[in-house]
C-alpha cells in the first residue's frame, strides 16, 4: 500500500461539542476524562501510523492537548498544522450562545501565533482558519506580510482553509497572492467529499508548485453515513453499503478512499473522536476502489449551494 495519506483532525477532541450529526451529548463535562479520551484517540492514530495532525486555537483546548501529547512521543516525524483566526468562546458549554468568534485581523494573528508556538518542535504549518472574501483577510497587507515573515523566519508552511459554496473562488484568489514575487500559500485545506466535488475544477492549478492539498470534511460531517434524517441520500447510502460489503470495510473507509484516489491529496483528515472510528477510518488504506466504483461515486455530487445550505443546518452537539 502507498504511504499513509490520512491525518487526524482535532476539532472534535479539543472541545466537547462540534458541528455534526451526532445526538446531543447530555453528560456533565469532566476535563480529566475528556483529556484522557483525547490522548487515547491521538495514541490510536499514532499507533496506526498517522503522523500529520491538524489543529487550531478555535478547537477549544486542542492545541494544549496536542502539545502535551507530542512531548510523550518525542518523534520528529510528527507534523502539526495549526491555524489562526477563530477564538473558542463556548467554555465547554453546549448551550453557549456563541461557540466561536472569527477575527482575521493582524493583532489576532500575532496573538494566536504566540500561543501556537507551544506546538514546536513539531509545528510545521500555519493556516488562515476559514479564509473568506467577507473577512477581507486576503486583501489585508499587514496579515499577508506577517505570514510571509513567519514563513521565512520560522521555516514553516503557510496555508489557508476554505469553506462554503464559493470555496473555489477563494482558492483562486489565494493562488494569485505573491509576496516579493513568490506565491505565499502552499497548503490548501479544502472541503471535498462524495457530495461536494467542487475542488476538481481547480485541482490542477493548486497542484502546480508542489502545493499541499489537505482534504477536510471527507465524510460530509457524518452525512455520508446512513442516516434517517437524510432520505434524499438513500440511493447513495445503498451504493456505499454495497461497496463497503464488497471491500470488507465500513462506509467511512469507502468515503475516505474516494478522496484519496480521486484527488491524490497530500492528506485527507479523519475527523474521528472515537478510537474505534480512527481504526475504522484507517481501513481506507487497505484496498483500492475500481474505476467503476469511482464513477458511481462521482455521480452523487450535489450543487455546492445545496451542499452548504444543508451544512448550515447542522447543530453543535
Ligand atoms: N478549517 C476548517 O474550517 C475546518 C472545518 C471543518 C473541519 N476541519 C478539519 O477537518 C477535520 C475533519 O473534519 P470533520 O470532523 O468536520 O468532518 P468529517 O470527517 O466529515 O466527519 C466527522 C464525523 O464523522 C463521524 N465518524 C467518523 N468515522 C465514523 C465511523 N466509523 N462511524 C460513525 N461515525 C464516524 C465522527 O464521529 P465521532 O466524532 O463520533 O468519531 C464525526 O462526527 C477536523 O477535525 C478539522 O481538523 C477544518
Amino acid at each position: 500500500m502507498e504511504t499513509l495519506k490520512i491525518g487526524l483532525g482535532t476539532a472534535a477532541i479539543g472541545r466537547p461539542h462540534y458541528i455534526n450529526i451526532r445526538n446531543a451529548t447530555t453528560a456533565a463535562f469532566d476535563l480529566k476524562s475528556f483529556k484522557k479520551k483525547a490522548f487515547q484517540v491521538l495514541n490510536a492514530a499514532y499507533k496506526k501510523g498517522i503522523r500529520y495532525y491538524d489543529t487550531a486555537p478555535g478547537y477549544g483546548i486542542a492545541e494544549q492537548i496536542v502539545s502535551e501529547w507530542i512531548k510523550t512521543k518525542n518523534d520528529s516525524t510528527i507534523e502539526i498544522a495549526t491555524k489562526w483566526g477563530y477564538v473558542y468562546t463556548a467554555n465547554f458549554d453546549l448551550n453557549a450562545d456563541i461557540h466561536e468568534l472569527k477575527d482575521h485581523g493582524v493583532d489576532q494573528l500575532i496573538k494566536q501565533w504566540e500561543d501556537s508556538k507551544i506546538l514546536f518542535p513539531n509545528l510545521t504549518t500555519l493556516q488562515i482558519h476559514s479564509a473568506t472574501f467577507e473577512s477581507g483577510v486576503l486583501e489585508n497587507d499587514a496579515v499577508l506580510q506577517k505570514m510571509a515573515e513567519l514563513k521565512s523566519i520560522q521555516n514553516i508552511h503557510i496555508g489557508l482553509s476554505v469553506s462554503g459554496d464559493n470555496q473555489v473562488e477563494v482558492l483562486k484568489r489565494a493562488l494569485e497572492i505573491k509576496i516579493d514575487g513568490q506565491p505565499l500559500f502552499e497548503v490548501f485545506q479544502v472541503t471535498y467529499n462524495i457530495l461536494d466535488q467542487s475542488l476538481h475544477s481547480i485541482i490542477e492549478l493548486i497542484k502546480k508548485n508542489k502545493n499541499r492539498i489537505v482534504i477536510k470534511e471527507a465524510l460530509a460531517n457524518g452525512r455520508i453515513l446512513p442516516n434517517a434524517d437524510y432520505p434524499h441520500y438513500y440511493k447513495l447510502y445503498s451504493i456505499l453499503e454495497g461497496l463497503a460489503k464488497k471491500h470488507k470495510v465500513g462506509v467511512d473507509a469507502i468515503a475516505l478512499r474516494f478522496c484519496i484516489q480521486s484527488i491524490d491529496p497530500f492528506m485527507v483528515l479523519s475527523g474521528a473522536s472515537e478510537v474505534q472510528h480512527v481504526k475504522d477510518n484507517l481501513k481506507a488504506n487497505t484496498f483500492e476502489l475500481s474505476q467503476e466504483d469511482l464513477d458511481i461515486l462521482y455521480s452523487f455530487k450535489v450543487k455546492p449551494s445545496k451542499y452548504w445550505s444543508e451544512r448550515k443546518q447542522l447543530q453543535w452537539n
